[in-house]
């Protein structure tokens, strides 16, 4: 699936093109199957705007999109020594929308023996985003997860179960089901209340772009918010304004405000893996796309959230 300008799903193009070709220190993958994260729809859509400084003024660098995969090592380049053909593995590259893709190994994992590509393709991304948010999480802690029905909200609940703390998760009317079954204690309903005053230890904060005023009145004395995303904040910097004014006041207040930018890495792909295979952890797919309709797998996340993630079947 190629674009070569910026704009909604429909710039998505099926096409044949030629089968990449991986370097000495890269692995050419046969992908069985691409997670769709939201960011990949910031790709496609160049937004926010200050996006297109590092992906392409006009139109992106890089024609595929996707970057979440799970496949089987076709080819490992001649420095390669973490991975051999026939591997599974997953990870992120670019250009997952795509029958093989080139990913490096600093990127990439075995994959989860108990999970199918189509559940291991979801974790890379949005797992890790999770997993380091959570990071200064501890156990007894009361945790609220905004945005709990989410790519990175369904990992988060799980983890912060896992890690013993005391979950709560916000998210619409038809997810709590859902919410409750990923192990919640308790779940709140954004439509029809608000997030409650200063009982929380710690939130992860993933969606709704809620101002710090209303988030801090959320949190305890001495507790900690992670601000990992939410979409709603503006065309130009997608509400970065908000991670910086966090970083401004956190050195005057008791609260810690923080922002989270993921970093991409196998050494939490591999621990995400060990998590998933002691039955701690399930990836949540909403819903499955074949490859020619991966420009309806973008849509759907994007206009008609169905719960947990997307993926397209390769
Ligand atoms: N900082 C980083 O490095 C990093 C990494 C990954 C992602 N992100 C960002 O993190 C955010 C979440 O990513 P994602 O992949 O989880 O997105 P996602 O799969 O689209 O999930 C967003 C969730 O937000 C919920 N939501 C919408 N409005 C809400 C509100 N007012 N209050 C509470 N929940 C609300 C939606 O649930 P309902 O259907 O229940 O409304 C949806 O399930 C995005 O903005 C993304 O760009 C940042």
């Amino acid at each position: 699936m190629i674009q070569t300008t910026y704009g909604e799903a429909e710039v998505l193009r099926f096409a044949d093109i030629d089968r990449p070709v991986a370097g000495d220190d890269e692995v050419l993958l046969r992908v069985k199957a691409a997670g769709v994260d939201i960011g990949t729809w910031h790709l496609m859509a160049g937004k926010p705007y200050l996006l297109r400084l590092g992906f392409g003024l006009r139109g992106p660098k890089i024609p595929t999109r996707g970057r979440e995969v799970a496949g089987r090592v076709e080819v490992a380049g001649k420095n390669v020594t973490e991975f051999k053909p026939g591997d599974e593995v997953f990870g992120i590259c670019d250009g997952s929308f795509a029958e093989y893709a080139v990913a490096r190994p600093s990127k990439l994992a075995l994959k989860p023996a108990n999970l199918t590509f189509n559940q291991a393709a979801v974790v890379p991304i949005s797992g890790t985003t999770a997993l380091q948010g959570l990071q200064r999480l501890q156990e007894g802690q009361r945790a609220l997860i905004i945005g709990a029905a989410g790519g990175v909200g369904t990992f988060a609940v799980q983890l912060a179960k896992s890690f013993g703390a005391h979950v709560t998760g916000v998210c619409s009317t038809t997810k709590l089901a859902l919410v409750r079954s990923l192990g919640a204690d308790e779940v709140v309903d954004y439509t029809r209340e608000d997030l409650g005053d200063g009982r929380y230890d710690f939130i992860l904060d993933t969606a709704g772009n809620r101002s710090l005023k209303v988030l801090r009145r959320s949190l305890a004395q001495e507790g900690t918010l992670v601000i990992v995303g939410g979409e709603g904040g503006g065309s130009l910097h997608g509400g970065l304004d908000r991670v910086l004014r966090a970083a401004l006041l956190t050195p005057f207040v008791s609260q810690k405000l923080l922002g989270l930018l993921v970093k991409e890495n196998a050494a939490d792909l591999d621990r995400l893996r060990t998590i998933i295979e002691n039955g701690e952890l399930t990836p949540v797919v909403g819903r499955t796309f074949q490859l020619a309709e991966a420009a309806d797998a973008v849509r759907l996340l994007r206009h008609g959230h169905p719960g947990g993630k997307v993926v397209v079947t390769v």
